[in-house]
């Protein structure tokens, strides 16, 4: 278990004190950031004002290769960086993969599988000459119809934590910077320029743990903070960022995010992008406005260098002052010649499968109907089985929803090289039994679907539910889902397969929840599969899973719920000619910890998911103490040593007492005393463990003094609250094995 000093920090918004000084200097408190910061310092001391600021102001909108461009400074051999999009891949070029969405990654549960997807996108983005990659996306799924929850890691801050870290480290290790993006309480396409994020403390705050991993930079996001714009708010740029987490790089603005010049500069933005204040315009917020704000006191000078030594020091930090490629791409023009059309998928294609197979969550399998053993007769039903008839790119930045769903659309995007169908790649799979294959794959003519399925071994209905980023409306739906419904009739669908075969397996992808209510029961509709959002290898990670080649293991990162209205939070939808306000009323209890708490039903709670094989846990030891942290406040309290000290070990053994191989996810929830006044069960470790039939391990999960802590919002630290902190160690957020305590 590596002791992750670095790794571990929080998003939280707390109270505005009494502050002192205008402005966080980065303290340097880590050596690598250390070495960068020597370097960037002799770097800036060499710099005139105007070539400060210029590391500060991206070129603008229509100038440059790449998505985001800051310009060269030669007299430093500094050639400039180039930001692209997206968290799953290379962005509006040629010659890249299409990984799997956040949102599957999640569903792995799997932090080798998510660093390494980290690893092979960071190798893609340096062959394509991209200093900055603008992913991951932590944002939580508070609302689950919010249009880009997709392009995160689900509902739970620990999970989303988790697999920041792994995506960031996996980025980082090629030299590539990772940003975490949006910073912060961004997490609902309507609005969301014009909407205040309203957001209380600690009862009723929104916390969300994010793993910071020397990450390179944040991107401030387009909404407020209590009516304080995210790119200019001191409380969470200086306050929490800088200072409480002693964040050493830099953040940067989302794309016209920025409002003002000093007033950003002073609360903590270190760069505007694109650059110019809206698109076209000739002006920046930044660049010579920012140069005259310097000029009459405005913005210091000590902030200016601050501002462009955090953005060299992460330069230096992933290496890129050394033999770093220049971009050989226009993401403007792939016809241009500065194209080289370089291809950098390498064997990726493979892992892409693996994931994809991986993060398929099984939800209900009767009568053993998976995996498939040689039917004689497969119905193949829905356009989501197919390919879109304008091909995988027809639609721009993915926005419509034509064929198998692999990513939901908007700038979290990047083109598909190719993409299985379902369709495709069961009728290759089905030729070694010699199955009949009959398909139908309209989803209005549920005539036709019934006259396919009937008779017929096993019929497959394919449904769907897209979303994407504002800016685009898809059938109706501008960003955000409008309902959680399938789209495309889908239930409709189901029903009508389900009257005439009563072996029906409904594959649903999918950007979030979807009511299943409608037809769940039915005895007929045997099997339930969760693909998400799988990437370029779609149809073949299905197939994986549906034949048993991969045993399916995939765990839902989110509730799946029996009623829309039981979830905590919804998008809000209003038209506001004024700002929005958007109150986090439901503070912390959002997916399974608000369902705990209200004591709701799911149809399928969070972490939740089947196997071809069963596995018993027992033999549940705690040992450790948590004593003597001694917590502290002030500057970088979150990442205090003592704090992340793994102090206490819980171990247990878990078998696989069935007949398949398989990997099981063992789960570990804290249920904190109740003097906390905390959700009843909080997710705080996990892991995924591959046994043969009849073996068994041991599962080492270790827990910190911080995993054990809340954040008092009097005396501003983490204390663990004095007590007994429950240990419940299941195979899902409800499914809980074997129970321990902690007492402190
Ligand atoms: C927002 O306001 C609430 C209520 O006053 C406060 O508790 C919270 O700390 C504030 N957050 C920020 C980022 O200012
Ligand atoms: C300017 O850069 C050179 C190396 O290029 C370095 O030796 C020198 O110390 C820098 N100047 C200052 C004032 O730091
Ligand atoms: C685009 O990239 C090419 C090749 O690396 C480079 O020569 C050119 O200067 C870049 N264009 C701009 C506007 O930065
Ligand atoms: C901004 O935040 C910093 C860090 O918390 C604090 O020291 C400073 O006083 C704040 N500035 C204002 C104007 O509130
Ligand atoms: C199906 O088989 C054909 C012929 O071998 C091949 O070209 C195609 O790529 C396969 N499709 C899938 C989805 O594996
Ligand atoms: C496959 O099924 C279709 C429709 O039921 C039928 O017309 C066809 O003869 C079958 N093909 C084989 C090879 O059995
Ligand atoms: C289940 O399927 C059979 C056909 O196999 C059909 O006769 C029956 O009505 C179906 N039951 C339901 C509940 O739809
Ligand atoms: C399903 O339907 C088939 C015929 O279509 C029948 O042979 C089988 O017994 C049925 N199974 C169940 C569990 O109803
Ligand atoms: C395997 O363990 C589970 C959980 O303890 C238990 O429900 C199941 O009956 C066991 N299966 C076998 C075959 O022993």
């Amino acid at each position: 278990m590596v002791f992750r000093l670095w790794s571990a920090c929080v998003w939280l918004i707390y109270g505005a004190a009494a502050f002192g000084s205008v402005q966080v200097h980065a303290q340097v408190n880590n050596e690598k950031w250390q070495q960068a910061y020597a370097k960037a310092k002799t770097a800036v001391a060499n710099l005139t004002l105007s070539q400060k600021v210029s590391l500060t102001t991206g070129e603008g909108f229509f100038i440059g290769n790449c998505t985001g461009n800051i310009p060269a400074i030669p007299s430093i051999n500094f050639p400039g960086l180039c930001l692209e999009d997206s968290a799953l891949g290379v962005r509006n070029v040629d010659g890249n993969s299409a990984f799997p969405a956040g949102i599957n990654m999640a569903a792995t549960f799997d932090r080798s599988l998510i660093n390494q997807r980290g690893v092979a996108m960071g190798q893609e983005f340096r062959g394509k000459g991209v200093n900055i990659q603008l992913g991951p996306f932590v944002n939580i799924m508070r609302a689950p119809a919010a249009g880009r929850n997709w392009e995160g890691f689900g509902g739970d801050p620990y999970l989303s934590g988790e697999a920041a870290y792994e995506t960031i480290t996996g980025i980082q290790s090629q030299g590539v910077q990772a940003v975490v993006k949006h910073f912060i309480n961004n997490e609902q396409e309507h609005s969301r320029a014009i909407s205040t994020s309203d957001v209380d403390d600690r009862n009723t705050k929104y916390t969300c743990t994010l793993v910071q991993a020397n990450v390179a930079s944040f991107m401030c996001s387009y909404n407020q903070i209590n009516s304080s714009y995210a790119c200019e708010n001191n409380n969470t740029l200086n306050g929490l960022l800088k200072h409480e987490l002693a964040f050493q790089g830099y953040v940067m603005s989302d794309w016209f995010a920025t409002h003002s010049t000093a007033p950003a500069a002073n609360n903590g933005l270190d760069m505007t992008m694109p650059g110019e204040v809206f698109p076209g315009s000739l002006v920046s917020f930044f660049g010579l406005s920012l140069q005259l704000a310097v000029d009459v006191g405005d913005v210091s000078h000590d902030r200016i260098d601050d501002m462009a030594t955090r953005i060299l020091a992460a330069w230096y930090l992933l290496g890129q002052d050394q033999d770093f490629p220049t971009v050989n791409f226009n993401s403007k023009d792939a016809n241009s010649n500065i194209n080289k059309h370089v291809n950098v998928q390498g064997n990726h294609a493979s892992l892409i499968r693996t994931i994809g197979a991986a993060s398929t969550v099984l939800l209900k399998n009767e009568r053993n109907a998976l995996p498939l053993r040689a039917p004689k007769s497969v119905a193949v039903i829905g356009s989501g089985a197919g390919a879109n008839p304008d091909g995988p790119n027809g639609c721009s930045d993915r926005s419509c929803n034509k064929g198998v769903l692999a990513m939901g659309w908007g700038s979290g995007t990047a083109n598909f090289p190719y993409l299985t169908t379902p369709l495709d790649a069961l009728t290759n799979r089905s030729a070694l039994d010699g199955t009949n294959i009959t398909s139908s794959l309209s989803d209005d003519d549920t005539k036709a679907a019934a006259k396919a399925a009937a008779g017929k071994d096993v019929a497959f209905v394919f449904i769907t539910a897209d979303s994407g980023e504002d800016g685009y409306i898809v059938e109706w739906n501008a960003g955000d889902r409008n309902d959680l419904n399938a789209w495309h009739n889908g239930d409709n669908l189901v029903k009508a397969v389900a009257a005439v075969n009563n072996n029906t397996i409904v594959v649903v992808n999918t950007v979030g929840p979807i009511i299943v209510d409608g037809w769940i029961d039915n005895p007929n509709i045997t099997g339930l599969v969760w693909s998400g959002l799988p990437g370029q290898e779609a149809g073949n990670s299905l197939v994986d899973v549906l034949y048993g080649a991969y045993n399916p293991s995939g765990r839902l990162p989110y509730t799946i719920a029996k009623s829309a209205d039981d979830y905590s939070a919804k998008v809000n939808y209003d038209l506001h000619l004024t700002t929005l306000h958007i109150p986090y009323t439901e503070g912390l209890f959002v997916d399974y910890r608000h369902f705990d708490q209200a004591n709701i039903a799911p149809r399928f709670e969070f972490g939740f998911g089947l196997s071809y094989t069963t596995f018993a846990y027992s033999g549940l030891s705690i040992t450790g103490s948590a004593a003597g942290g001694n917590p502290r406040s002030g500057y970088g309290a979150s990442l205090d040593d003592n704090l992340h000290e793994k102090v206490i070990t819980v171990s247990f053994t878990v078998k696989n007492n069935g007949t398949d191989a398989g990997h099981e996810i063992t789960q570990l929830y804290l249920s904190p005393p109740a003097s906390a006044n905390s959700p009843p069960k909080l997710l705080k470790g996990f892991d995924s463990v591959l046994l043969e039939p009849g073996q068994s391990q041991t599962v080492q999960l270790q827990l910190s003094r911080y995993d054990l802590s809340i954040w008092n919002i009097v005396t501003q630290r983490w204390e663990i609250p004095s007590g007994d902190t429950a240990v419940l160690v299941g195979a899902s957020s409800r499914d809980i094995r074997l129970t321990g305590n902690i007492h402190n």
